[in-house]
Parts: structure tokens; C-alpha cells; sequence
């Protein structure tokens, strides 16, 4: 799918962005279960100033309309059942988001890449992600962006106590990638003697 248009823009945001989207978020889900928005938007904040995510943010004329977030800590909030989920090279991916009036037209590939190159750069070489056991429609896009290997299936609660089964997935950079990202972060089987 083609992306689309020169005034999309992806970014790490300000606290004042991410600040301003959580208030959208909260404002849409007005529902029962707002109370984890509200609980989601205290733990992220606190996540990104303590260094333990970083979240991505897709701008599109200036207006925030999709995000997704990486957590590089095992002491992320967002890093539910960690064993095998998160390490120095392994990141965890959530909140992948696009306005509804904006999906399906390539705007979170975009910012999906942009997020990979990133974490590369970072050091990062596997990423991986929990998704709902019963949401086939997720499941599929996830194969698509290569979260192609099954980790495990747990039990996750939300903060308002509800729980649901999520089967975890990773995506593997392979080394010939890696040579095709410009050699970030080589393994040293590469290096000249
Ligand atoms: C998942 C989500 C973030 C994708 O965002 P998007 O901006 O619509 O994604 P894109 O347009 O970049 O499409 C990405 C790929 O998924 C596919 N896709 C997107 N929506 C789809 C749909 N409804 N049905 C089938 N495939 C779909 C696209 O075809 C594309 O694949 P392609 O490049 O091979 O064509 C968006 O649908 C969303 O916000 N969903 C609700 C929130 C959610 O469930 N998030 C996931 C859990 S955290």
C-alpha cells in the first residue's frame, strides 16, 4: 500500500503531544471501560520519563492520528507476562492505534516502520506483541508485518480486572536485514578481521 501524503509525518512525540492524545483517547472511550484509559495514560507517562517505553506518534497535518508504542523495560507497565517477551535485544510492542476515519489507508505502516528503524538503531532485533486469542482480524495484520513466531498464550488483566487470554508473537530481523538497514548494529560473524 502506498503512502499517501506529504503532510504525514512520523515522530516521537513531546510530553505535551502524548499528553494531548491520552486526553483524546479518554474523551472517545467514554464508556465503561474508561477507567483504564485514565489508568493507561498515568502508567505510559510514567513509562516514557523513566525511560522504560517510547511511544510513536504519526502527524498528520499537524494532527495526532496514529500512534503505536515500544516498552524496553521489563519493568514497563505495558510488559505483562514478560518471560520471553523482552531483553537487551527484544522489544515489546502495544497500542497500535489509527483514528478510526483514517484506517486502512496505510498511515500505520508507515509509522510501524519508522518505529523498526528506530528500535534498530536502538539495538533492537526482535519485537514482539500480544493479541487477543479470538481477533482474527489482528492476528492477520500482525502476520503481514512478520510477527510470524508463536511465543505462548496467557492470561492478561486489564486494570478494571477484566481478563482475556493473548497468544504473544515475535518478529525476527534477520542478520541479511540488518545488512539492508545499513549495518546497524552488525553481529560480529560480519566484522573484518
Ligand atoms: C490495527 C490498525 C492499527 C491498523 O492501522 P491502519 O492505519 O488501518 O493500517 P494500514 O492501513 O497501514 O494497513 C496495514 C496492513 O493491515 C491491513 N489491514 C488494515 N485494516 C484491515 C482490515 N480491516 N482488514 C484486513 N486488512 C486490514 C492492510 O491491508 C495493510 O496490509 P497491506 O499493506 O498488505 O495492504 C487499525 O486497524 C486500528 O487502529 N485498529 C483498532 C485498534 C486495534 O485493534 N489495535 C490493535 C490492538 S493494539
Amino acid at each position: 500500500m502506498e503512502v499517501i501524503d506529504s503532510n504525514y509525518e512520523c515522530k516521537i512525540p513531546t510530553l505535551e503531544q502524548i499528553n494531548k492524545r491520552w486526553d483524546y483517547e479518554i474523551s472517545i472511550h467514554n464508556d465503561n471501560d474508561q477507567s483504564n484509559w485514565i489508568i493507561w495514560k498515568e502508567k505510559l507517562i510514567q513509562d516514557v520519563l523513566s525511560n522504560r517505553s517510547i511511544t510513536y506518534y504519526g502527524f498528520l497535518n499537524n494532527e495526532i492520528i496514529v500512534e503505536a508504542t515500544a516498552s524496553i523495560s521489563p519493568e514497563s507497565y505495558f510488559v505483562k507476562n514478560s518471560k520471553d517477551l523482552i531483553d537487551e535485544k527484544t522489544a515489546y510492542l502495544s497500542a497500535f492505534r489509527t483514528n478510526k476515519e483514517y484506517r486502512n489507508q496505510g498511515f500505520f505502516s508507515k509509522l510501524f516502520n519508522f518505529m523498526i528503524d528506530d528500535l534498530i538503531k536502538r539495538g533492537y532485533t526482535q519485537f514482539t506483541l500480544g493479541v487477543e486469542k479470538d481477533d482474527y482480524l489482528n492476528k492477520s495484520i500482525y502476520l503481514k508485518f512478520g510477527f510470524t513466531k508463536y511465543i505462548k498464550t496467557q492470561i492478561m488483566e486489564y486494570p478494571n480486572g477484566e481478563k482475556i487470554e493473548v497468544e504473544y508473537y515475535m518478529k525476527q530481523i534477520t542478520e541479511w536485514s540488518l545488512v539492508i538497514y545499513g549495518g546497524i548494529k552488525r553481529s560480529t560473524k560480519w566484522k573484518k578481521n
